[in-house]
């Protein structure tokens, strides 16, 4: 029997076509916007599907699961798979996969940089000082920023994507602290990367501080009041990771009182909606859930989904099964 694959949106083709050159049929959602729990049930219930292409922003849950029984694989297009309920899946004994593709770390951590420096040069409020006219004649107190080198950079999660960022921190002379559930000897040797037992530590002694652990209940408003009054008054903070890490309202209040300097989101926690308050700040930069949006990484990401599914259809075990 031909295997079918429904993908709940458009990714990027060269996923697609591998799928399709191995002779399975795939059908991909053809609107773009996001789609309801109730849509994909009822596209589901339609057709006897063999695999799922779902992303993040997908709801993958027993009410899914049980649309299509005969689909024994759910692709996630994405590292992250919080949006998956894991436990059902094991209990249907469903195969999940995730797209943590080498490039993804490369571009969430030039994502992350991108933030960093467009916090600490004001690159966001020049911008739109230019754009609306202000800019009259070269002024030397004009947008005064700050230097990044010879600050400290902490990282709360050290896996790929923490790696990464360490490893571009060193050349841009920041000095690199870090907490994790475990030690990464790795960019201990590779980035000078010290280590602190707690997220606490962190957050006292960086200039900046970066989140790079998934969101799971430990991690849930991880940043919280409390937290962000340990910080300096100078910090910046930046996520690239999930929105709920951060108590958005603290954060919104945080940032209204100068509790810290600034902060660079890629993601929000009540996304793609954002917390009151938080677009009227100078002091923040935002952008919409793109770390990862390269060329490179998407297409790879791409190539993963796909190659996890035609592993599975062909009785291997997928390399980036999660479950
Ligand atoms: C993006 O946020 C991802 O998890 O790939």
């Amino acid at each position: 029997m031909t295997k079918t694959i429904f993908v709940t949106r458009q990714i990027p083709e060269v996923g697609i076509s591998m799928l399709r050159n191995k002779g399975y049929v795939v059908d991909v959602r053809e609107k773009s916007s996001i789609p309801n729990q109730k849509e994909l049930i009822k596209v589901l219930k339609a057709k006897p599907y063999d695999a799922v292409v779902t992303l993040l922003t997908d709801k993958v849950d027993n009410q899914l699961f049980d649309a299509v029984p005969t689909a024994k694989i759910f692709a996630n297009y994405a590292t992250g798979f919080d949006n998956i309920n894991l436990e059902e899946a094991k209990q249907k004994g469903i195969a999940i996969t995730n797209a943590p593709a080498v490039s993804t770390s490369e571009a969430v951590a030039e994502h992350t940089f991108a933030l960093m420096l467009s916090l600490a040069a004001r690159i966001v409020e020049a911008d739109e000082f230019v754009r609306r006219g202000k800019y009259i004649g070269w002024d030397p107190m004009n947008f005064i920023g700050t230097d990044i080198l010879g600050k400290t950079l902490g990282l709360i999660g050290a896996g790929r994507i923490g790696a990464q960022v360490a490893h571009y921190a060193s050349g841009f002379g920041l000095k690199v602290i870090y907490t994790d559930l475990k030690r990464n000897e790795q960019i201990e040797k590779e980035s000078g990367a010290v280590y602190y037992s707690t997220p606490e530590e962190i957050l006292k002694l960086a200039d900046i501080v970066s989140l790079h652990v998934p969101l799971m209940d430990s991690t849930k408003h991880l940043i919280n009041k409390e937290r962000l009054a340990m910080m300096k008054k100078t910090a910046f903070l930046v996520n690239t990771a999930r929105g709920p890490i951060i108590d958005e309202v603290a954060l919104v209040e945080a940032l209204q009182n100068k509790v810290i300097a600034g902060a660079g989101l890629d993601v929000f926690e009540f996304e793609p909606k954002l917390s009151k308050g938080l677009a009227k700040l100078d002091n923040v930069i935002l952008t919409p859930h793109i770390a990862s949006a390269s060329d490179t990484a998407r297409n790879e990401m791409s190539t993963l989904v796909a190659q996890n599914i035609i592993d599975f259809f062909e009785g291997k075990v997928p390399a980036n099964k999660v479950n």
